[in-house]
């Protein structure tokens, strides 16, 4: 079955591919990775919206800082299919200035690397200090750019996953771990 034919109808129809005890685990890890790397800077998070929502509440109150900061950026890839169209839309743009801060991208999943791709090019021209990407999800095999992520929580198979915000048309972004459709 090929992602563009999925049809989800109940969380039941979901098998766990990470669960809600693995995330909490990897999180608290990624959290004192990123405290320790920024260790006395400034900390100036952007979340991408919507899909990181979950993963960027649970991921700033593992990191111990006192530097930290939240903004949000709404870029938008997908339609209501599951395939990436390469055409990337700013749903919503930054409320404050990066120049001069480190900042730290925090994004749901990479997959094609397009969507990362384009936000990188339009953040570096706004000078930030530093730009680093976190994203809790990576699918190697589905990547078509060069992207470098200084933090990758987990790196998944080709597969269309739900669930930790990221939706399936706008749903199951509720769903408290990573699902993928049993087959
Ligand atoms: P990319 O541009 O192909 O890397 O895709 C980036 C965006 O597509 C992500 O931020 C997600 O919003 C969405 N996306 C990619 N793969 C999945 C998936 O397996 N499930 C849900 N959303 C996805
Ligand atoms: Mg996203």
């Amino acid at each position: 079955m090929s992602s563009e034919d999925l049809i989800i109808d109940k969380r039941e129809e979901l098998g766990t591919l990470i669960s809600e005890e693995q995330l909490r685990a990897r999180i608290a890890e990624l959290g004192e990775q990123i405290a320790r790397d920024y260790s006395g800077r400034d900390i100036h998070v952007i979340a991408v919206l919507k899909g990181s929502f979950v993963f960027l509440a649970d991921l700033v109150r593992a990191v111990n800082s006192d530097l930290l900061s939240v903004d949000f950026l709404g870029l938008s890839s997908y339609g209501v299919s599951t395939k990436s169209s390469g055409v990337v839309r700013v749903t919503q743009d930054l409320s404050l200035p990066i120049e001069g801060r480190h900042v730290l991208i925090v994004e749901d999943i990479i997959d094609t690397g397009l969507t990362m791709k384009y936000l990188i090019e339009n953040l570096r021209t706004r000078r930030p200090a530093s730009l680093e990407i976190c994203t809790l999800l990576h699918k190697p095999d589905n990547t078509v750019t060069d992207v470098e992520m200084k933090y990758i929580g987990f790196t998944i198979p080709n597969e269309f996953v739900i669930g930790y915000g990221l939706d399936y048309a706008e749903r199951f972004r509720n769903v408290p771990f990573i699902g993928v459709v049993r087959t």
